[in-house]
């Protein structure tokens, strides 16, 4: 009887995995709502490290990418958004004398509570930015694979208040995939807007009258894209 139970668990656990992993168009009218959207991401950590960052080399290479696109520049607080399980934090730590990272998953925070324990440069918190704010005072904040599941209204105004979380002369960085929502046409209004991918969301922030384009790499998969905010930081 328990192996049954036990075989049943697997399967029901592997059908949710996969359920949660496909871009399905019954998941999309479920993400709709915030509450939903916070359940699939809850959803997709019951299994540790959903999206393979630590092993998968596509993940790898992208946070080496990231990371280099980054350097040049030594930040003293930086913010990054959606940290997940902070598999990329650590790395961040290498450039940055502090770092606030924040996402709204309570299991993927636990996570990074675990890895990211004694190390006294580093702030977790649980927070969803579409209605929250972090404050502000950032040199540097960081959002990747961060802005797909928003409407399009949601992106416009969370925008607007990430530009306020930076110093003048702060930087944005953001990195997100090329390869299946680019493909999708442009927006045209409130209706399309779960059609994310670079080209929409890293298009928004370049046509931002405070923020100034510092570098922007387009590679096969995903965008990179380094925006400041204008402004004299000593004036
Ligand atoms: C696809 S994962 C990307 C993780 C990491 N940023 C990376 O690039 O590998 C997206 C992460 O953002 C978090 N997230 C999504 N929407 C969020 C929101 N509105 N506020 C805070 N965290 C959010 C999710 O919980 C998840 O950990």
């Amino acid at each position: 009887m328990t192996g049954v139970a036990a075989v049943l668990a697997e399967e029901l656990r592997t059908w949710l995995g996969q359920w949660v992993a496909d871009d399905t168009p019954l998941k999309r009218v479920l993400t709709a709502q915030r509450w939903a959207v916070r359940a699939y991401f809850e959803a997709r950590y019951l299994v540790p490290d959903p999206w393979r960052l630590r092993t998968s080399p596509y993940e790898l290479q992208r946070a080496a990418d990231t990371l280099e696109f980054l350097e040049g520049r030594r930040y003293r607080r930086a913010l990054e958004v959606g940290c997940g399980e902070g598999t990329f934090t650590v790395q961040l730590l290498g450039l940055c004398d502090r770092v606030v990272a924040v996402d709204f998953s309570r299991g993927a925070l636990r996570r990074a509570r675990r890895r990211l324990a004694g190390e006294p440069r580093v702030e977790l918190r649980a927070l969803d930015v579409v209605c929250e704010d972090p404050g502000g005072g950032f040199d540097l904040v960081v959002c990747a694979e961060l802005f797909y599941y928003m409407s399009r209204a949601q992106l416009e105004a969370v925008a607007r208040r990430v530009v306020r979380w930076l110093n003048l002369g702060g930087d944005l960085c953001l990195v997100h995939g090329t390869s299946s929502h680019d493909a999708a046409p442009e927006f045209s209004g409130e209706g399309r807007g779960r059609e994310m991918g670079a080209r929409q969301i890293h298009g928004l922030f370049c046509r931002m009258a405070e923020l100034a384009l510092v570098r922007d790499r387009l590679l096969p998969r995903y965008r990179l894209t380094l925006l400041r905010r204008r402004g004299d930081p000593n004036g």
